[in-house]
């Protein structure tokens, strides 16, 4: 029973897009921190720390922001062959990605304070990469925060914010420290519409009993092509306009 009550939260975690008004109490952000704070690290280092924003003015600064660095991504993203640019910085996906910051009922910023990457094994941390089990440790909290949410009902987003100087601005709105590392802005909030449904590769197809099966290896062009398939499935999810059927109009 436990595996399908978590097979269902797996699966029924979506990234949503735009919310209702209804606000998400104290009590439910809480809850799904609380979750967050039970996620593995490198050495139980735990370098999260999760600022919760509600107020109206300092969440459109923060959509402001995001739709800078959205904006910003275009550009890159016209450098590449049109099938293979990401849905989500596309013309409308700055303007998409700042309404739904505006519209959530909440914004968890989730960042992580760089020193105590000391907790854990030091070589992993030079030779590996030099920030992998530091970027891999938020990380696991933020995905617990989506899985929490979405037993509640709630919907959550996963916003990308590593990128000075969008970084640096949000840490001075919200007096975050200048050494911390922001990492994810999650908005989170009663979904506002029922999101299409999600793509992943088979199980058979990414699993390998043993050793790796060569057989199944991706040549540069698979993945080329599974790119540019990839594109189409994804598409909607960044675009709600387009999402008609399923749209549920607020009340
Ligand atoms: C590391 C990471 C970065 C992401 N960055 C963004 C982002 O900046 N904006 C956004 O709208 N979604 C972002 N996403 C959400 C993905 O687009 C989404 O998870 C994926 O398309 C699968 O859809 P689903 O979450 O609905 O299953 C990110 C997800 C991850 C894990």
């Amino acid at each position: 029973m436990d595996y399908d009550v978590m097979l269902d939260i797996a699966r029924r975690r979506r990234s949503i897009r735009l919310f209702k008004r209804d606000p998400v109490s104290d009590a439910d952000i809480e809850k799904v921190l609380e979750v967050g704070r039970w996620a593995m690290s490198g050495g139980n280092g735990q370098p999260w720390e999760f600022v919760v924003v509600r107020d109206a003015p300092v969440k459109a600064k923060i959509a402001k922001i995001i739709h800078e660095r959205t904006s910003h991504s275009y550009e890159f993203e016209l450098t590449r062959f049109p099938e293979y640019r990401q849905p989500g910085a596309l013309a409308d996906g700055a303007k998409n990605q700042a309404k739904l910051v505006n519209s959530a009922s909440a914004v968890i910023v989730v960042c992580g304070d760089p020193r105590t990457f000391q907790a854990s094994v030091l070589v992993n941390q030079f030779l590996d990469g030099e920030w992998d089990i530091f970027h891999m440790n938020v990380g696991n909290a933020a995905m617990m925060i989506c899985l929490a949410a979405a037993s509640l009902g709630l919907g959550t987003a996963w916003l990308t914010t590593t990128y000075p100087p969008r970084e640096f601005e949000l840490k001075e709105l919200l007096g975050i420290p200048r050494e911390f590392k922001i990492y994810v802005i999650i908005p989170i909030g009663y979904p506002d519409y029922v999101p299409p449904p999600s793509y992943r590769r088979g199980l058979k197809e990414i699993t390998h009993w043993g050793k790796y099966d060569q057989a199944r290896y991706r040549t540069d062009k698979d993945i080329r092509e599974w790119l540019i398939k990839l594109r189409t499935k994804t598409h909607t999810s960044y675009h709600l306009d387009e999402i008609t059927p399923t749209k549920k109009k607020p009340a």
